[in-house]
């Protein structure tokens, strides 16, 4: 660690707050440790109605556990990361340096910053086999599952999905919560969390029908600034 800049750490906790997180709670914090950083997750930022048992939560600091590592390859640094689940800590990532980083190693950091949830209309064209094949090697690279839903299945799949919403639905302090993360995460804190207004699909003529889960219904969207972007995250770092 001695041999990292601050402005490296700096960057990779930068870079892993890009991460996705379920309702953009980005319900993570970083510490420092004498090699390295040590992954947190923020329980004040759970979602105790959907996610009672935190699943979500973890996996959304897995999430930015991936974006670190990808980020320190991009400085020729390699994050050695022990997942290790207890009380708050989620997991010890050892930083040391590496060989230079390669220039596929630089895409994939520099796609981070790119990277956004889709929630709007896809067109109904097919997915090339060779696209498809990319994305399941990219997903057990990573040993993931990744199941592809072939046409006769997306009834069933709807199906499962609407039920499952409905389910949402009906839990007590669902909408409080919903609401509570629309548009802005936590009151006291900027850092660019909480569901952004894209979040709500109004386009009439989507292409597909499968449902994804309502964020409808929630207090209206603030006026947007013209020109203002999504607006910077900022990671919960605990050693500045
Ligand atoms: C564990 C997890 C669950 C998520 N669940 C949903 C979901 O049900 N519906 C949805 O539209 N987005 C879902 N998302 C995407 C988040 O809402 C999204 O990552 C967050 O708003 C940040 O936006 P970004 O991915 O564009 O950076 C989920 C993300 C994670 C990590």
């Amino acid at each position: 660690m001695s041999t990292l800049l601050p402005e490296e750490i700096q960057h990779l906790v930068m870079m892993a707050a890009h991460a996705p997180s379920v309702h953009n709670t980005q319900p993570w914090r970083f510490a420092p440790t004498s090699d390295g950083l040590r992954v947190e997750c923020d329980r004040s930022r759970q979602l105790g109605v959907i996610d009672p048992e935190g699943r979500e939560l973890l996996l959304s600091c897995g999430a930015s556990l991936h974006h670190l590592q990808v980020a320190a390859r991009a400085l020729g640094l390699d994050a050695e990361i022990a997942v290790e689940v207890r009380d708050d800590t989620v997991a010890l990532v050892r930083l040391a340096r590496g060989v230079p980083a390669t220039e596929a190693e630089v895409e994939s950091a520099v796609a981070i910053l790119h990277r956004h949830t889709h929630r709007g209309r896809f067109t109904d064209e097919a997915v090339s086999a060779e696209d498809l094949n990319r994305v399941l090697l990219a997903v057990e690279s990573e040993l993931g599952l990744l199941r592809v839903v072939h046409q006769d299945e997306l009834v069933a799949v709807e199906v499962v999905v609407s039920r499952a919403e409905q389910s949402l639905q009906s839990l007590d302090g669902y909408a409080g919560e919903l609401a509570r993360w629309l548009w802005h995460g936590l009151p006291d804190e900027d850092r660019g969390d909480g569901l952004p207004q894209d979040a709500i699909d109004h386009d009439p003529t989507r292409a597909e029908s499968l449902e994804g889960r309502q964020f409808d219904g929630g207090p209206s969207p603030p006026a947007q600034d013209p020109g203002c972007g999504a607006p910077d995250r900022r990671a919960a770092y605990l050693g500045w």
